[in-house]
């Protein structure tokens, strides 16, 4: 039944853009992963600098953070982003050849991106450190793959638009103005420029980018992913569509606000922080709501755990994304966040909502995605089983140790001794890092090897179908015959 219907839907729809997307997601996560776990080893061993100002941990940092957040997470969007949007509308995309400029344009800016910040080109914005051309680029290629969603929606059979797109949608239509407003910049050369806002407000137009790239990037987005596959994986319907609408239009509301909270003993007049405080904590509800509404789209089925591995990914994803929107909140407060910021803690926090909950729900989704596009089963179910366990304990591990360094820091930054002078010097500080330091290498290491064991599958997939001549078949073209 299932066969069949995918041979309809391969004849109906665009999927040949959707499994180039699919397929560089794999190979970017890999990259991603890879150079986060030099950058991690550095501050470990920081003899791997070797005083080479192109690998050094200031240049690759931002590397990593563009390759994962941009590259790994912004192919895996617009996959899936392109696969919901056909099968929930029942209709091909508006356009496949914006489509096909779409990925070339993103990996265009990808390549662009390896280029130059290595060779040290930044304007020194956390997620948005491109400089002003390649920001012009990116809000075309953007608003390319906005322009054509919006319209396969508006050219669709059913009278329904599903909750998946209103997430996606909601994300395209914020990271438009989010992108444009933080970038506004006066260009002194070809590649350096200065923003146009300075100062606090600089601080803070920054960081309400900075958060909503979290909120509407990092969260909706992947929670459009959530909504559409883990129904699809568990064959059930979500538990409470109502629930999921209420969902979506609590982030879209919420999550503006928020931005002050990265900002708190600053500048910035107090009472921003204390309503990016509040609203932060209010953000528990929705988050919470949503993440329940998936785990129970399982209820009655939850043996589907035992045996379906992909569906794993997609339930322990929901898990880490109620960690980290309690985790949040929390370290919003005042009170925390005079303990959390600047340490580790953070970097604890980001990882568990980026390798437990973005990388987890991508995975999961991917593998989905894999059988369905080449209509095939995955090469080993034995290496996703492999994976699951590689990713889960991999980030675990990431994720306490930083937990662990961060609450040492902070507790050793503020130690007091009986004549009011500071107990512990900085130097100090660093060096009880180091053992968690290299734990953290570690978790990533064997994060990292899961993800190469992805890579291989997905291509021995890929192999296994054209061999096979799954997708000739499912078009409805001749089989090559056997030499
Ligand atoms: C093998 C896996 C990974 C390792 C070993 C790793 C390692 C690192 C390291 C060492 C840093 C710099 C921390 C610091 O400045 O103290 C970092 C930052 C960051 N990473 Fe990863 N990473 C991994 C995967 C990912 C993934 C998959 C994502 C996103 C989907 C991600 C998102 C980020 C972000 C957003 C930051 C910046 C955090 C901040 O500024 O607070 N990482 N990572
Ligand atoms: C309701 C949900 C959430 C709230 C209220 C929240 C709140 C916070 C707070 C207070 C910080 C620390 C700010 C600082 O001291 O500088 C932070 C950092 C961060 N969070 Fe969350 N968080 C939430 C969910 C998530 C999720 C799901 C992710 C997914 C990846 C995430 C990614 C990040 C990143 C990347 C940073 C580091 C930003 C930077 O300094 O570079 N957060 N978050």
């Amino acid at each position: 039944m299932e066969a069949t219907a995918d041979y309809t839907a391969e004849r109906k729809y665009d999927f040949d853009v959707v499994r180039w997307f699919t397929i560089m997601a794999v190979v970017y996560l890999v990259v991603g992963a890879g150079v986060g776990v030099y950058i991690a080893s550095e501050l470990a061993w920081p003899f791997l600098n070797f005083d080479n100002p192109y690998i050094s941990f200031g240049r690759l940092r931002p590397l990593h953070t563009n390759a994962v957040i941009f590259a790994f997470g912004g192919c895996t969007l617009m996959g899936t982003a392109f696969y919901t949007v056909q099968r929930t509308c029942g209709v091909s995309l508006w356009s496949n050849k914006l489509a096909w400029f779409t990925f070339w344009g993103w990996n265009l800016i990808i390549v662009l991106a390896v280029i130059t910040l290595p060779l040290g080109f930044t304007q020194s914005k956390e997620y948005a450190e491109l400089e002003w051309p390649i920001d012009i680029l990116i809000a075309v290629v953007w608003l390319a793959f906005t322009f054509n969603f919006i319209m396969t929606i508006a050219n669709r059979k059913s009278s329904h638009i599903y909750v998946s797109n209103w997430f996606f949608l909601g994300m395209m239509v914020m990271i438009v103005y989010l992108h444009v407003v933080n970038s506004l910049s006066i260009p002194v050369g070809l590649m350096k420029s200065y923003s146009l806002f300075s100062g606090v407000q600089d601080a803070m137009i920054q960081w309400w980018w900075g958060h909503n790239a979290v909120g509407f990037y990092l969260t909706a987005g992947f929670l459009g992913i959530m909504y559409y596959f883990v129904p699809k994986q568990a064959n059930r319907p979500i538990y409470s569509y109502r629930l999921s609408v209420i969902h979506f239009w609590a982030l879209m509301f919420g999550y503006v606000w928020l931005g002050a909270h990265h900002l708190q003993y600053t500048a910035l007049p107090d009472w921003t922080g204390s309503l990016g405080a509040a609203v932060s904590l209010a953000m528990i509800i929705p988050s919470w709501g949503g993440a329940v509404n998936g785990m129970m789209t399982l209820s009655g089925a939850w043996d589907k755990l035992r045996t379906d591995y992909v569906m794993r990914f997609l339930i322990i994803a929901l898990a880490f994304y109620a960690m980290s929107t309690f985790e949040g909140p929390v370290m919003s407060l005042k009170t925390v966040n005079a303990l959390s910021h600047y340490t580790d803690w953070t970097i604890g926090h980001v990882h568990s909502g980026a390798l437990g909950w973005v990388a987890g729900i991508s995975i999961g989704a991917i593998y989905h995605l894999m059988t369905r596009l080449w209509h095939t089963e995955m090469w080993s179910e034995k290496l996703v089983n492999v994976h699951f366990w590689t990713a889960t304990i991999g980030t675990v591990i990431y994720v306490v140790a930083m937990w662990v360094s961060g609450i040492m820091q902070g507790l050793m930054w503020r130690a007091y001794d009986e004549y009011g002078t500071l107990a512990y010097t900085f130097v100090e500080s660093v060096a009880a890092m180091h053992p968690y330091y290299a734990m953290r290498a570690v978790g990533g290491g064997i994060f990292l090897l899961g993800a190469i064991v992805m890579l291989f599958n997905v291509l021995m997939t890929v192999r296994k179908s054209v061999t096979a001549g799954s997708l000739r078949e499912a078009r409805g073209m001749p089989a090559i015959a056997a030499a």
